[in-house]
């Protein structure tokens, strides 16, 4: 797919490091969990995003490397070029069902996404929303939402694993979802096994292609980006690679 040209309609500066872009697009088939492939002219690779919003196009972007940094200084008006929506998308349970959504940084915005499309089908869905301090929370979901923080200068001081396990042991949910770094993803599936709930769980791996051609975004024998992102946690628990230190394109070691 040949990428197509996106105007930026709005940024909003989440926090410290992550920029919120809605852009001129609608992309009604899509669903939670899946990403689009961004790209910027003078840039050689395009890089992966989850979706926060689809009708208008909404995506969350980290300061992190070059590329993630030049993204979040375009302004209003500018262009991003796009392909997708691409990847496996989160599964949502009927109307009148209750679900957990467990974030940890820009991992929130995809959950986000969830939150509204829940509301719209009359699924009730609480959000934990955990940083390591105040600067680095994003913003909440249109649903119930508690704020963690590891340093205590916001919300309840401690980590998401505390708030989900207080919830989990308080009230019944037949799903959880959880977006975020991904030793804290593996601690929310044990966490909501324990309480015998299924969980959704979104990956995230250096790709490339986007679409399962190139091998750049394996873990183990699944392929992130057409396999995934999404899996349920039945699928990645024997997964050796799931969880570990993992190197990036370069060979550098990435930890997660
Ligand atoms: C399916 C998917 C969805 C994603 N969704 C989002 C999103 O919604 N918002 C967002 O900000 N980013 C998201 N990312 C990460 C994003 O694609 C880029 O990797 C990130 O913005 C860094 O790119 P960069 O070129 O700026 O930095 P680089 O120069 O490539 O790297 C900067 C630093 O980040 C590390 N890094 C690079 N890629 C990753 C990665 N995938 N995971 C962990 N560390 C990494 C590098 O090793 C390096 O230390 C997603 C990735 C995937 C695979
Ligand atoms: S990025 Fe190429 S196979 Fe997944």
């Amino acid at each position: 797919m040949l990428p197509k040209i996106a105007t930026i309609k709005s940024v909003e500066k989440e926090n410290d490091i992550v920029t919120t872009f809605t852009l001129d697009v609608k992309l009604p088939a899509a669903k939670p969990g899946q990403f689009i492939m961004a790209w910027l002219p003078g840039f050689e690779d395009e890089k992966p995003f989850s979706l926060a919003g689809a009708v208008p196009l909404v995506i969350s972007v980290g300061a992190r490397g070059k590329f993630s940094r030049a993204l979040c200084n375009l302004k209003a008006g500018q262009k991003i070029w796009y392909r997708g929506p691409y990847g496996r998308g989160f599964e949502l349970p009927k109307k009148g069902k209750r679900i957990l959504l467990v974030g940890g940084g820009y991992g929130f915005a995809p959950l986000r996404y969830i939150a509204a499309v829940a509301k719209k089908k009359g699924i009730s869905a609480t959000a934990i929303c955990g940083a390591r301090s105040k600067g680095l929370l994003m913003k909440p979901a249109t649903c119930k939402t508690i704020f963690t923080t590891d340093d205590g200068s916001a919300g309840m001081k401690g980590n998401v694993l505390v708030a989900a396990e207080e919830l989990l042991k308080k009230e019944k949910f037949d799903m959880v979802y959880t977006c975020g770094p991904e030793k804290m993803m593996g601690a929310v599936a044990r966490l909501a096994e324990k309480h015998k709930t299924v969980c959704q769980i979104l990956t995230e791996r250096y790709m490339k292609c986007g679409i399962g051609v190139c091998g750049h975004c394996c873990m183990g024998d699944k392929i992130v980006c057409w396999d995934g992102p999404m899996f349920y946690w039945g699928e990645l628990k024997d997964n050796t690679e799931f969880e570990k230190v993992w190197r990036d394109r370069t060979g550098r070691a990435v930890k997660l």
